[in-house]
């Protein structure tokens, strides 16, 4: 069902240290920071050859990251985006097998304008999943 590896998505507590060492120590390509206030994150994107990093930074009063921060002051891994092609098909498949979708269930557009919905923890081996329809 999960395709490629849409992202890693990395919470970090200085956005500007964490793109300087992707892009100066690592030599990726980084873009410019992005204010996502719908989703409470500036984000910066690194693109490999292979796939994507995130680099999620809280953004305003009721940012998702905060708590995994607060938990993890010097950052950490936040969660793993799957490409999906259907993505009611998958979550329809994933709760009929015992996995449980955060929130309402209902696909939200994330970061990329496209649907996407998380998967608890708890059912992928301690791992946040994000599903992207692509
Ligand atoms: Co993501």
């Amino acid at each position: 069902m999960i395709g490629r590896l849409n992202h890693v998505a990395i919470a970090v507590p200085d956005l500007d240290a964490a793109t300087a060492t992707y892009r100066d120590q690592l030599g990726a390509t980084v873009s410019a920071p992005e204010a996502l206030p719908e989703h409470g994150v500036t984000v910066v994107f690194i693109t490999l050859p292979n796939t994507k990093i995130e680099l999620l930074h809280p953004l305003g009063e009721a940012s998702p990251i905060q708590g995994f921060l607060d938990k993890n002051p010097r950052g950490g891994m936040h969660h793993l985006c799957y490409e999906v092609d259907d993505i009611i098909t998958a979550r329809d498949t994933l709760i009929a097998t015992g996995a449980r979708v955060l929130g309402d269930g209902e696909p939200k557009i994330g970061a990329h304008g496209k649907p996407v919905l998380f998967l608890h923890p708890s059912d992928f081996s301690g791992t946040l999943v994000e599903l992207e329809q692509v």
